[in-house]
């Protein structure tokens, strides 16, 4: 049997909705989004904020944006920007997205949204009332083959969903002065991406109702490595794991009762699957030719379209989804906090001496 499958649905790269884009954080991140969003659409960043003079430009004259401030107050003060990036490290992303919203910019905020449910919930009440438009950044709803998969979801091809596993993880060097190893600095692996597998398992099987969570967790207090199993409303069950001690290839796979939809590559990434029925085994490829966080610019292209279509929320990843999925990283971390007295099995952390 062969599979017709559904077209792509995404936001044409060129000759779409455009934005005037500005970024607070030049960063790692804020890199390769402007360097995609420039390479591949019509996006422009128009202007960068640095809490330094100097970085802002610098950024600025690596990737031709014409609008330097040395602070994130004057970047959102710009009347030439019209949303702005927030890339800063997540635990700042509360106060920068504010920042913005208070300004009247909307607003892409990196990914986790904010490192609590309850700092999403103030997030999002702050932009519903500044009527203006909020989004966390997880990129990979936006990516093509995430598209297919939701229209093979939502037409019921694979059946009623039973399982789903995913797994994502990142090895980091121990360093004590990584930001990854600081809990003040919002370290660990399930802010960082077990972000992205707590999302897909919610995007597969809906909301858990119920969660169990066993990891690894360092002396200071960050979670290390983690495994979540869930059960959602009508009995699908999620296995998500996560690390920043190991590399894990990132293999997601969603098991129905018709048919199972499984990752060849990265399910972070623009990447491809595979559609089994028995023995019967179809293929999907990512017609884009974009790699890796090329694909950060799908989520900039849909944005700009859900802004011109009148949007306050992108309808594929809300404003609730974000405090749901905030909800789930709360429980899952709160899970491995060592409490008093020994750790019942299968709910507490393991503590171990890495930094
Ligand atoms: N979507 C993805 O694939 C992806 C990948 C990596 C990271 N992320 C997310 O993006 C965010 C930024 O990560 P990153 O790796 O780009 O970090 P990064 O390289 O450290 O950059 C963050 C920038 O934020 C600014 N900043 C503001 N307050 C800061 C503070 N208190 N400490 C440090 N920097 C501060 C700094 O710029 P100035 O001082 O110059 O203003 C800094 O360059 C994180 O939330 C992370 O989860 C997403």
């Amino acid at each position: 049997m062969t599979t017709v499958f559904p077209e792509v649905e995404v936001e044409p790269l060129r000759g779409g909705a455009t934005l005037r884009w500005g970024v607070i954080g030049p960063g790692e991140i804020a890199n390769d989004f402007t360097a995609t969003l420039h390479a591949h659409s019509d996006q422009r960043v128009v202007a960068v904020g640095s809490r330094s003079p100097e970085r802002a430009a610098a950024f600025a004259a690596r990737h031709g944006v014409p609008g330097v401030h040395g602070s994130y107050e004057a970047l959102v003060a710009d009347p030439t920007v019209d949303v702005v990036y927030v890339a800063s490290p997540h635990p700042q992303h509360l106060e920068h997205a504010l920042l913005a919203i208070a300004a009247g910019k909307h607003v892409l905020v990196e990914k986790p949204m904010t490192t609590s449910a309850a700092d999403t919930r103030t997030l999002a009440t702050a932009a519903r009332q500044a009527g203006v438009f909020a989004m966390e950044a997880l990129w990979t709803r936006y990516l093509p083959g995430t598209t297919v998969v939701a229209r093979l979801l939502a037409d019921g091809v694979l059946g009623d969903v039973h399982l789903v596993t995913v797994d994502v993880g990142w090895p980091h060097e121990p360093d004590p002065t990584d930001r990854m190893f600081d809990p003040a600095a919002g370290g660990g692996a399930l802010l960082d991406a077990g972000v992205y597998g707590h999302w897909f398992a919610r995007f597969a099987t809906g909301a858990p109702v119920t969660s169990r969570t066993t990891g690894v967790v360092s002396d200071r207090g960050v979670d290390l490595q983690s495994v979540t199993v869930s059960t959602a409303d009508g009995g699908a069950q999620s296995v998500v794991t996560t690390s920043m001690t190991a590399w894990t290839p990132g293999l997601a796979v969603i098991a129905g009762s018709r048919a199972t939809v499984r990752w060849t590559d990265h399910f972070v990434f623009p990447a491809s699957f595979a559609l089994h029925r028995g023995r019967d085994v179809d293929h999907w490829a990512d017609p884009s030719g974009l790699h890796g966080r090329e694909g950060l610019v799908w989520q900039a292209a849909a944005l700009a379209r859900y802004v011109a279509d009148g949007h306050t929320e992108s309808p594929l990843h809300t404003l609730d989804d974000s405090i749901g999925l905030a909800t789930s990283l709360d429980a899952a971390r709160a899970a491995l906090e060592p409490g008093p007295g020994p750790a019942a099995p299968g709910v507490s952390g393991h503590v171990t001496s890495t930094p």
